[in-house]
């Protein structure tokens, strides 16, 4: 990358989380560079309170270096009271979209949303910023790109899904809001 104007770590297991913010921070003259250390995840019902402990317990670990992010993001269906939310991950390894297809069975309403947050710690302050995209639930699989929930989610006012179209994905996902923010706190000087 010709010009890089800073290095950034990001804590994280997950490649296709480090791939969608690696593509949106590199036009920035951002390095990011993969760290994929594990920290404990607290239970909390917001991805906000999720990553700021992560950045909190992870800030103890001597040698990782700074500034460092993490990122937790979740998709939460009105109709489910909000489920999957934080449990996200845990959800889709045990019930999968054919689960939460299963569970929405019937459901007229069908709004839902997606929401990151990114805990960013330079050795000094700790920031989160949280982006969300609003959407539906689509009533089938839908499309084969991205990750995890993306062939079930519909961005609203446009008909297809994420995994249908990455390009939307790509421009309006919570990851991209959440990446905006971060890149407008740190890149302001
Ligand atoms: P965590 O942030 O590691 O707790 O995991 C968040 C989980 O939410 C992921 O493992 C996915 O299951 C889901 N998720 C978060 N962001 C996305 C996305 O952009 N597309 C599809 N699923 C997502």
């Amino acid at each position: 990358m010709a010009g890089v104007r800073l290095r950034l770590y990001f804590v994280t297991s997950n490649m296709h989380k480090f791939r969608e913010v690696q593509e949106m921070v590199a036009p920035h003259g951002i390095m990011l560079v993969h760290t994929p250390l594990h920290y404990p995840e607290v239970r909390a019902e917001s991805c906000e309170e999720v990553a700021r402990e992560a950045v909190r317990s992870l800030a103890r670990v001597r040698g990782l270096k700074r500034p460092f992010i993490v990122e937790d993001s979740g998709l939460f269906i009105d109709a489910l009271n909000g489920f999957p939310g934080t449990y996200s991950k845990w959800a889709y390894e045990k019930i999968g979209l054919k689960g939460i297809l299963a569970l929405m069975r019937g459901a007229r309403a069908r709004s839902a949303r997606f929401v990151s947050s990114i805990g960013y710690y330079d050795g000094r302050r700790l920031r989160v910023f949280t982006g969300t995209v609003d959407g539906t639930i689509a009533k089938r699989i839908r499309g084969e790109s991205g990750f995890a929930y993306d062939p079930l989610f519909i961005p609203k006012g446009y008909k297809f899904s994420f995994a249908e179209n990455m390009t939307l994905k790509s421009t309006l996902s919570h990851r991209k809001r959440a990446v905006e923010l971060m890149l407008k706190s740190i890149l302001m000087k």
